[in-house]
């Protein structure tokens, strides 16, 4: 099977995108490379803007996967206009172009926090959505422009995915558990904002194995699915960050617990994904935390720029400025 992996050099392709290729398909990633590209040498990799293809590109791939974009609050809001573009437009119109071209299947990373502010009971996908910042409104909008495409011999789906976490060759350190993670091991402690908002978790490697689940789900199945190993308050989540780093440091960790206001409050139900995508997570929070360390050491400087979406994109943009201002 040949599967395109549009932004597959990023966090969450680089760990699928060596997964599919081990599962025999035939994989190709083009991506902008906004944080390099880690990716083994059997996965072919291209730098390109998604925008610039069209069907004559998509033509000859079974199916598309898409996990491009802008993929965190912080950079939706510091450029809001670039984050409706990319995550509101690209996703319907690289679908329509997979359409045109014959794709079997096209599967968009959507995400839990388009479920926004909820009150305390679980989310299934039948639940609406009403998110109101830059981030869960462009998702919910590609979601749409994606899943309404589907016809017979098209496929659309879209996976929610909880907050992903753990190892990845692309590293990012502005993931929930993995934020908690380089506080504990740099200043010895974990600071919660708010300790009652519940979130899912997954790990990264769960993730891949989500994605794998959809690529080999019947032809015929299209839909929407919620992703994670299970949902934790945040105050949870510290608790067993701490546990699991003291169990490996044997230093204690303190937790600081603010109680700053937040508006993304979410628990979702995954009983549609067990049962018609059969997706089983294996991950724990304690086996996300273990990851981490079987990498620490070539990590280095866990604060450093890189590890950070919001700062690497930040130099981009003002590099783009000074080009264009360059250019008159
Ligand atoms: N990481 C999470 O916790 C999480 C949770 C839910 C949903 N998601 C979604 O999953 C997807 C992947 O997340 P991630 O953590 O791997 O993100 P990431 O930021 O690490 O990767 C995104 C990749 O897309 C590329 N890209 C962006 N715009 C492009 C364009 N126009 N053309 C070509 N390449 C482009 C970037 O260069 C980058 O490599 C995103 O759509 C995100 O919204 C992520």
């Amino acid at each position: 099977m040949k599967i395109l992996v549009a932004g597959g050099a990023g966090y969450i392709g680089s760990v699928l995108a060596p997964l599919l290729h081990e599962h025999g398909c035939q994989v190709d990633v083009i991506d902008l490379m906004w944080f390099g590209n880690h990716l083994p040498r059997g996965i072919s990799a291209t730098k390109r803007d998604l925008f610039s293809l069209d069907a004559t590109d998509l033509a000859g791939y079974d199916q598309v996967i898409f996990l491009a974009g802008l993929s965190n609050d912080p950079m939706a809001e510091y450029d809001p206009v670039m984050n409706f573009v990319q995550n509101g437009a690209l996703p319907p119109y690289l679908a329509f172009c997979a359409q045109k071209a014959g794709v079997k299947r096209f599967i968009y990373a959507s995400s839990c926090s388009i479920y926004g502010y909820t009150e305390n009971r679980l989310y299934d996908e039948d639940a609406p959505v009403f998110c109101s910042y830059p981030y869960g409104i462009s998702k919910t909008v590609g979601e749409r422009g994606v899943l309404q495409q589907e016809q017979e011999g098209f496929s659309t789906i879209a996976l929610r995915q909880g907050t992903v976490n753990g190892h990845s060759p692309r590293m990012r350190f502005d993931l929930i558990v993995n934020t908690m993670f380089k506080s504990a091991m740099t200043d010895g402690r974990i600071v919660v904002n708010n300790p009652a908002i519940w979130r899912p978790i997954i790990d990264v490697r769960d993730t891949a194995k989500a994605f794998v689940c959809a690529v080999r789900a019947e032809p015929e199945l299209s839909g929407v699915y919620n992703i994670a190993y299970d949902n934790f308050t945040v105050g949870q989540v510290a608790e067993e960050v701490k546990k699991a780093v003291e169990k490996h440091t044997g230093k204690a960790i303190d937790i600081e617990t603010r109680n700053t206001p937040d508006f993304r409050n979410y628990k979702v139900d995954c009983a549609k994904a067990n049962t018609q995508l059969h997706f089983r997570p294996d991950c724990a929070i304690a086996d996300i935390v273990d990851s981490l360390f079987a990498h620490y050491a070539d990590y280095g400087d866990l604060t450093k720029e890189d590890y950070y979406n919001i700062e690497v994109f930040k130099k981009i943009k003002k590099q783009q400025t000074e080009n264009a201002l360059g250019a008159h």
